[in-house]
């Protein structure tokens, strides 16, 4: 039976910056379903979040990169909890490497979990979000999207790529009370950011204007902001929020 609070489903919502998205739009008053991939993390995950208060926080296993697993997904959601209103695409993985050295599944992967992922679930929801003439859709996509990055062409493309969608879905739903956005991201401090080696990633912070990392609350409140009904003429945007490092 569906309920009146407004649905938000997070891909990626477990990791680094999809914690601080799923707690930030709980706080706004929504229910949020968490996307995750590894079920061992995701238990301890939710206890953790249940333990901190956020009752209003749920989780769903889905392979983002299959298609008709997506499809179940959404369809899963509506039926348990109602019509996804607001969809966070923010899945994503590194397998970074020069071209010279990066194996054919580094880039498939990649490309599937950060692109592809992206079409099946914005494909899932299109149809409710327009049916409800409602919907937000904010895909996380990266600084590296924007200017490129040594060692990420795999990366850099995908999230690219998203962009190209975000513009063309939101030309698509502009009359039909949807909005479609990128969140552009520039190092976060999380795991994926700790993957790169030492030097490596302290030569990139010196790079950074405000000289500092990123906090995944600092994403998490943008995209709230993004969410809220009261945004409706933002649509189409990237927008960047990377302390300055690149400005497009
Ligand atoms: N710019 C220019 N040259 C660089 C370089 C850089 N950033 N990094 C390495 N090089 C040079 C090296 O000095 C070396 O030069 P020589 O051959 O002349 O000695 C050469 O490139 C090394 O090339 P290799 O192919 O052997 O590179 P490697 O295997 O040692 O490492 C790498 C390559 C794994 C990509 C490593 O550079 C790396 O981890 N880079 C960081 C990539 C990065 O920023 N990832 C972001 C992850 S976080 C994220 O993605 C989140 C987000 O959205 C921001």
């Amino acid at each position: 039976m569906a309920n009146q609070v407004p649905v938000a489903w997070v891909t990626g919502g477990t990791g680094g910056i999809g914690t601080a998205i799923c707690r930030s739009l709980a706080d706004a008053g929504y229910l949020v379903v968490a996307g995750y991939n590894n079920p061992d993390k995701a238990k301890t995950w939710l206890e953790t979040q249940q333990a901190d208060g956020y009752q209003n926080i749920t989780i769903l296993g889905v392979d983002l990169s299959d298609h008709a697993a997506c499809l179940e997904a959404a369809r899963e959601i509506q039926e348990k909890h109602g019509p996804v209103s607001v969809l966070v695409n923010c899945a994503g993985i590194t397998r970074d490497g020069t071209m010279k050295k990066m194996a054919y599944e580094q880039w498939y992967e990649v490309i599937d979990t950060n692109l592809n992922s992206v079409f099946n679930t914005c494909r899932s929801v299109i149809e409710m979000m327009l049916e409800n003439s409602y919907g937000r859709i904010i895909n996380i996509s990266s600084i590296n999207g924007r200017k490129g990055q040594f060692g990420q062409v795999n990366y850099a493309a995908a999230k690219a790529g998203m962009h190209g969608l975000t513009m063309s879905l939101a030309q698509e739903t502009a009359t039909k009370g949807i909005t479609v956005n990128t969140v552009s991201p520039g190092y976060i401090a999380t795991d994926m950011i700790m993957k790169i080696p030492e030097p490596v990633r302290e030569a990139i912070r010196e790079t950074i204007p405000v000289k500092r990392y990123g906090t995944p609350e600092e994403i998490g409140r943008l995209v709230t902001f993004l969410a809220d009904k009261e945004s409706g003429f933002i649509t189409g945007a990237n927008i960047d929020i990377n302390g300055g490092q690149f400005m497009g």
